[in-house]
């Protein structure tokens, strides 16, 4: 099938893009790399360096005939979209559109794309599931919100079949500091250069970490099954920094020096996401337990210093 991907020379798009290539797939790459690396782009794509707002997206997406879209461009850093919000809603929402445009004149099957965990903000009542009202705490988090709203009523009003996935923290190769679950590949990259590293607060903070190809599973699984709606894509487990640190211990087997500073605003203390609905609709599971995920991350920082 011809399948196209924005984002797709990003840390999670790039892994999904390998994966359609080595399923079968024709891909297109649309991505004006301000985030992404041209060199993670598998060599068997179609790549247009290209922005998501550009006014030429919808023809040159057209032009290509894709059966489905999968939309990973995105403005991913929750400092940004606070720093400059415009930026944050002109790439996120305009953006958006402008490929919501694209698939609607395109006539694709479905659009499949992310949300975020940042979408529920400091809900207390973990596990957090789908049904629960979101109050996002950073603009990030209101535009992902957003988008799952456009996407809403593009399917009602536009007859847009979609798949919208809050993703939990995503971690693994080929990811970089800025974006959501940053800390690990923050860390990777710096054990395996010998380097400290810093917890903010206690590290005792939990995250609901969740390794890269089980989210391309899930966004496999999108495309196999006639399901529309958003989803939780997690692990529904909790990780505390410091289980993280004591697992790199072991792996890297060496010793890490780790300093502790102030707890950064705006940092939420639990956050874990229930996956029961992405189980029961498309038969979503996790097959990388933490270890063997955080030991892969380590390994491609180390090999890649
Ligand atoms: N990494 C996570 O833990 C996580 C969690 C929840 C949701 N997400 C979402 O998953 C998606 C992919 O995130 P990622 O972690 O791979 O981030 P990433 O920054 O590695 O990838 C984003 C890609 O989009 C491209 N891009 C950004 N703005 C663009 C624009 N205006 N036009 C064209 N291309 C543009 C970048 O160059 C990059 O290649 C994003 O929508 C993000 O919000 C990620």
């Amino acid at each position: 099938m011809n399948i196209c991907v924005t984002g797709g020379a990003g840390f999670i798009g790039s892994h999904l893009v390998d994966r359609l290539i080595h399923d079968g797939h024709t891909v297109l790459v649309i991505d004006n790399l301000s985030s992404g690396n041209k060199e993670f782009v598998n060599p068997k794509a179609q790549f247009i360096e290209m922005d998501i707002r550009d006014s030429n997206l919808s023809s040159i997406i057209c032009e290509f005939k894709p059966e489905y879209i999968f939309h990973e461009a995105a403005q991913t850093e929750v400092s940004v979209s606070m720093n400059n919000p415009k930026l944050d809603c002109d790439v996120n929402l305009m953006g958006l559109i402008n490929v919501l445009n694209a698939a609607v004149t395109c006539g694709v099957k479905k659009l499949l794309m992310p949300s975020s965990a940042a979408i529920y903000g400091d809900l207390d009542t973990l596990p957090l599931d789908e049904s629960m009202v979101g109050i996002p705490t950073s603009c990030y988090g209101l535009t992902k919100l957003t988008t799952e709203h456009y996407l809403r009523i593009y399917h009602e009003a536009f007859g847009l079949n979609y798949i919208c996935y809050r993703y939990s923290n995503v971690y693994g190769p080929r990811q970089g500091n800025g974006g959501e679950g940053g800390v690990i590949s923050t860390f990777a990259k710096a054990i395996a250069n010998g380097l400290p590293i810093t917890v903010y607060g206690d590290g005792d903070q939990t995250r609901d970490f969740i390794y890269v190809d089980d989210v391309v599973e899930a966004n496999i699984l999108g495309l196999e099954n006639n399901v529309t709606g958003i989803y939780n894509i997690s692990t529904n487990i909790a990780s505390s920094i410091n289980s993280i640190i004591n697992e790199f211990k072991c792996i890297s087997n060496s010793k890490i020096d780790v300093s502790y500073a102030c707890e950064r605003i705006g940092d939420i203390r639990h956050s874990r996401l229930d996956n029961k609905k992405a189980q029961q609709d498309f038969s979503f599971k996790t097959t990388f337990n933490l270890r063997d995920g955080l030991y892969k991350t380590y390994e491609y920082f180390k090999a890649n210093k």
